[in-house]
């Protein structure tokens, strides 16, 4: 089969549903370390099954990191780490090309960011221009570096972790940045139950270490390609118009959301069908997605902001204006 008949050709139920157990596996495993947080990881698998980075902004040690590391172990896929430090250069990130004496040329030294899963901690912490060096690779998946362009192999996902309440001394990524991020996700304090569980879990042995990888690239890749398959509606694409619309004309909202996010928003929601086993998007697909997706993508107005509105809140109070299609 040619890759043209293969992209075009639908989905039959019991591959979505093969598939759709696979993935859930990836949900599952990650949920055994991180307890509690279904919903934020089974955002995080959306976000791997359609081929986007995630940011993950919370307070700290509500387990941020963890999930990253998580997510890459239930992977046999490439990890690296990269730790945002004030001196972190774009080298650091990118790699360098290196003079080889003994050929009298350049050879490129790959940089952290050439591989399939990397955590990006605290990337508030890096000067703009480090950061931007991983976001331009992240939105081109390549490096060009003295002209040569490195192409990153994928899967690539980028999760980056950042601190809302850190600022002296930070650099929190201004939206224009943000909007490189398929989604937004913050992790909040665990329930009382989950707690008193992960008091006992992290005290007793090492959760994380136990985790088994559950797929490799090939399999990843695969899933995204399914993904890619997965049919969404006239009806629903005019849904995601009006939502994007919405953002535009709220009083409230200062810049609203862009052509990307809406994109951003389809692919998230078509990720999410095939996790939960449909070969079609719902509508509730994008309800669910919606604020994870478009909340870091807009700016508030000034009066909104006097009135501490969060973007996210107000992308909720769109949700129930604009009607969704009812299939
Ligand atoms: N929902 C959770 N499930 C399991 N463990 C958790 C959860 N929340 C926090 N923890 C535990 O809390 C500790 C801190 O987590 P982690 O280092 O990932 O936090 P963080 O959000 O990255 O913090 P920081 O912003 O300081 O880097 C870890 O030992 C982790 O096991
Ligand atoms: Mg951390």
């Amino acid at each position: 089969m040619s890759a043209d008949t293969r992209a075009s050709a639908t989905l039959e139920t019991d591959e979505v549903l093969a598939l759709a157990r696979r993935a859930g596996e990836v949900a599952a495993g990650v949920g055994r370390v991180i307890l509690g947080k279904d919903d934020v990881i089974q955002a995080c698998v959306v976000a791997l099954l359609a081929g986007g980075h995630v940011v993950v902004e919370d307070y700290p040690g509500v387990g941020k990191t963890l999930l990253a590391k998580a997510l890459a172990r239930s992977l046999s896929c490439r990890f690296s780490r990269i730790q945002f430090t004030p001196d972190l250069l774009p080298s650091d990130v990118t790699g360098v090309s290196v003079f080889d004496q003994k050929t009298g040329s350049f050879a490129f030294r790959p940089g952290p960011v050439f591989a399939n899963v990397i955590l990006a901690d605290e990337i508030n912490r890096s000067s703009p221009k480090t950061q931007a060096s991983l976001l331009e690779s992240m939105e081109e998946r390549q490096v060009t570096i003295d002209n040569v362009t490195h192409l990153i192999d994928p899967p690539f996902m980028v999760i980056a972790t950042q601190n809302p309440i850190e600022y002296e001394g930070t650099y929190p990524l201004p939206e224009a940045q943000l909007d490189r991020f398929m989604m937004r996700l913050s992790l909040g304090y665990p329930s009382a139950a989950a707690e008193a569980e992960i008091l006992e879990a992290q005290t007793t042995h090492d959760p994380l270490a136990a985790l088994e990888p559950v797929l490799d690239a090939a399999e990843v890749l695969a899933l995204q390609e399914a993904v890619s398959r997965v049919r969404v509606a006239e009806t629903l694409r005019e849904y995601v118009v009006d939502l994007l619309t919405a953002t535009r004309q709220s009083k409230d909202v200062y810049l609203g959301a862009s052509p990307r996010a809406g994109i951003a928003l389809v692919r998230a929601a078509k990720a999410q069908a095939l996790l939960r086993g449909r070969e079609f998007v719902v509508p509730q697909d994008l309800k669910d997605l919606a604020v994870r997706v478009l909340g870091h993508r807009i700016i508030l107005s000034p009066d909104a902001r006097v009135h501490r509105l969060h973007e996210d809140e107000v992308v909720e109070r769109l949700l129930d204006l604009v009607p969704a299609p009812r299939t």
